[in-house]
């Protein structure tokens, strides 16, 4: 996810782009840039880091002076942060700025460099500008009706000519994009808190059609560019600045779990187009090598290991091992050549996840990142990376990285299943289609009518000082990260159990009305988790089943949450939203600091 800003009107543009881009920084901050014109010439001003380096940048060259600009925060998907892989990116008479992913930009790449064209940057962004000056004959309509149709993939553009350095033109396909106008000036931006400093009043351009910012005037057109302005139904934006940076949402936990949809589709889409022998890749070319398997991580991120061990074992009959990262680096583990070991990171920075890295590539182990960040510790240091590629992750308690972490789990499943023929095609081809329904079987999960029962179940749990989570296999591993969620933000101790052996120990804390969920997505072991629930509510226990394979009854539970039906190898990821959300429900009912719980930190870079 990245931002862009575009200006054209009456005021100096650098200072209206920066102070968008700042309301911008939650859709990335690896690097930034703007290109200002004043008609005459284009000076183009890029820098890796925050803002705060461009306007360095800026102050020690001096800020370009002009009323036309285009500006762009990033969030490095291809390329690693730095001052070249920054935008705007040039080529031939075409300065741009991108939010999105050209997905063939590689063959692309590979075609312009056979014919000659030098790139100076490692993304995907330099060579859609390279396509777009191709197809430049002078007119840009004729331009992007040539050009576009070759890009796949996501994009929102806002585009300055050489030849027209006093316009600016704005395109988009999958990517937000917003068109805006005040009082002679007009912009355009990936989200309207770019712009609440200025105007309220915007529109939102189809996919396809062309925005055209000129001398403050804004005029939309269809792509076979008639002028459509007067058609667009332009609103009054309500958001305080604050609020728009979250999409309307109280707090970013809230808005990332609800961006989950999209962030599982773009996963998916990305990966499966080629079924499971194609996934992956690019990262992975051979998967005969791969016969044990270490999964490192730290909260979460590990949460999200126990997950892959299920569904690698189950699927490929290859061992794994899951560590947290701090036992792994000092337990001297019996890893090493022949062996491959996945660490995984939402930040690419935690220091004790780092060290595991270091030490398993120090003993002769292949070692593979799963990290959202790119350009970061792990990234550079791994042997290959895996990207979850969902976009900065504000909120410290993780909850949309966490369920593409699995996700990541899950496609390596079936690609290494495919390699080993340890399932069948058929199996493979269930297990995919049911995947591409996962997105909207989250969705289903975040329904209004899903949200206020977890809302309901949170008010009535609210006091509690204790909370469990059982479930068996795959189950308790959500429940691992039910628990975290739980704890993480609303401070309620939540321990998660293995529903079989919550008779040896643990059960003698349950007493009248203690809440217990029992996640049960494994039909295998439903009934017998069942008797669990029962052994609990015997005791006084008041159990909230999580379930799609369990039927709704009085003799089972007290309160039933029910999930909408995939592949149960699947279902962890549709059972964890719920969660938390009920998880998000309970810590804004207890008070809590959702997004900056106390005592904890996004990435922890010490040990
Ligand atoms: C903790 C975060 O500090 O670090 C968790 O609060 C996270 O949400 C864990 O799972 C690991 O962080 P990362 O960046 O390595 O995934």
């Amino acid at each position: 996810m990245c931002g862009i800003v575009g200006y054209s009107g009456k005021r100096e543009a650098v200072g209206v782009i920066l102070r968008g881009l700042s309301k911008l920084e939650y859709r990335g901050y690896d690097s930034a840039g703007v290109a200002v014109s004043d008609g005459e010439s284009l000076g183009v001003y890029k820098s890796k880091g925050r803002l705060g380096e461009l306007e360095a940048v800026l102050e020690r060259e001096g800020a370009p002076a002009g009323t036309v600009g285009i500006g762009h925060t990033r969030w490095a998907t291809h390329g690693a942060p730095s001052d070249v892989n920054s935008h705007p990116h040039t080529f031939g008479r075409v300065t741009l700025v991108h939010n999105g992913i050209i997905e063939n930009y590689l063959s692309l790449k590979r075609r312009a460099e056979e014919d000659g064209a030098v790139f100076r940057s490692e993304t995907d962004t330099e060579v859609a500008a390279y396509v777009i000056d191709r197809c430049y004959g002078g007119d840009p309509f004729r331009a992007f009706a040539d050009a576009l149709p070759l890009l796949a993939g996501s994009y929102a553009f806002a585009v300055i000519f050489d030849d027209r350095k006093d316009e600016i033109y704005a395109v988009r396909r999958d990517s937000p994009l917003i068109a805006a106008k005040g009082d002679g000036e007009c912009f355009v931006a990936s989200d309207i808190p770019a712009l609440l400093s200025y105007t309220r009043t915007y529109c939102l351009p189809e996919p396809g059609e062309i925005v055209r910012l000129r001398r403050g005037e804004l005029t939309l057109f269809s792509a076979d560019g008639k002028d459509v302005t007067g058609q667009k139904r332009f609103v009054t934006a309500e958001l305080t600045e604050e609020a728009a940076e979250k999409g309307g949402y109280p707090h970013f936990m809230l808005k990332e779990i609800y961006e989950q949809p999209d962030t599982l589709r773009r996963l998916i889409s990305a990966h499966t187009e080629n079924g499971a022998g194609g996934i992956f890749a690019e990262e992975l070319k051979d998967t005969s090598d791969i016969k044990r398997i270490f999964i490192v991580g730290c909260g979460s991120a590990m949460h999200a290991g126990l997950l892959g061990k299920h569904i690698i074992e189950r699927l490929c009959r290859i061992p794994v091992e899951v560590s947290v990262s701090s036992e792994f680096r000092y337990n001297d583990p019996m890893v090493g050549p022949g062996d491959t070991v996945f660490v995984i990171s939402q930040s690419g920075e935690t220091a004790d996840t780092l060290a595991a890295l270091r030490l398993a590539e120090s003993k002769g182990a292949k070692v593979c990142g799963i990290v959202n960040v790119a350009g970061s510790s792990i990234a550079r240091e791994a042997d290959w990376v895996i990207y979850t590629r969902c976009g900065p992750e504000i909120a410290v308690a993780t909850t949309k990285a966490f369920t593409a972490q699995v996700l990541v789990m899950y496609l390596l499943a079936a690609r290494l299943a495919h390699d080993r023929k340890t399932v069948s095609g058929e199996f493979l081809s269930e297990y995919l289609t049911d995947m591409r329904k996962l997105p909207e079987a989250v969705s289903r999960t975040l329904s209004d009518s899903m949200s206020a029962l977890c809302r309901k179940y949170a008010e009535y749990n609210r006091d509690y000082g204790d909370y469990y989570i059982i479930g068996r296999g795959q189950d308790c591993a959500a429940g691992c990260e039910g628990a975290m969620k739980i704890k993480e933000v609303s401070y309620m101790h939540c321990e998660a159990y293995a529903a079989g052996e919550l008779k040896h120990g643990t059960i003698s804390l349950i007493t009248d009305g203690v809440p217990c969920m029992a996640i049960v997505t494994d039909p295998k072991t439903a009934d017998k988790t069942v008797s669990n629930i029962k052994e609990v509510r015997a005791r006084g226990g008041h159990v909230l089943l999580v379930t799609q394979c369990v039927a709704e009854s009085p003799d089972v539970c007290d309160s039933y949450l029910p999930l909408p039906s995939l592949c149960f190898h699947l279902m962890p990821i549709v059972a964890i939203v719920p969660i938390q959300l009920y998880a998000y429900h309970t810590a804004v009912i207890r008070g809590c600091d959702v997004d900056r719980p106390r005592n904890l930190a996004k990435s922890v870079t010490v040990e």
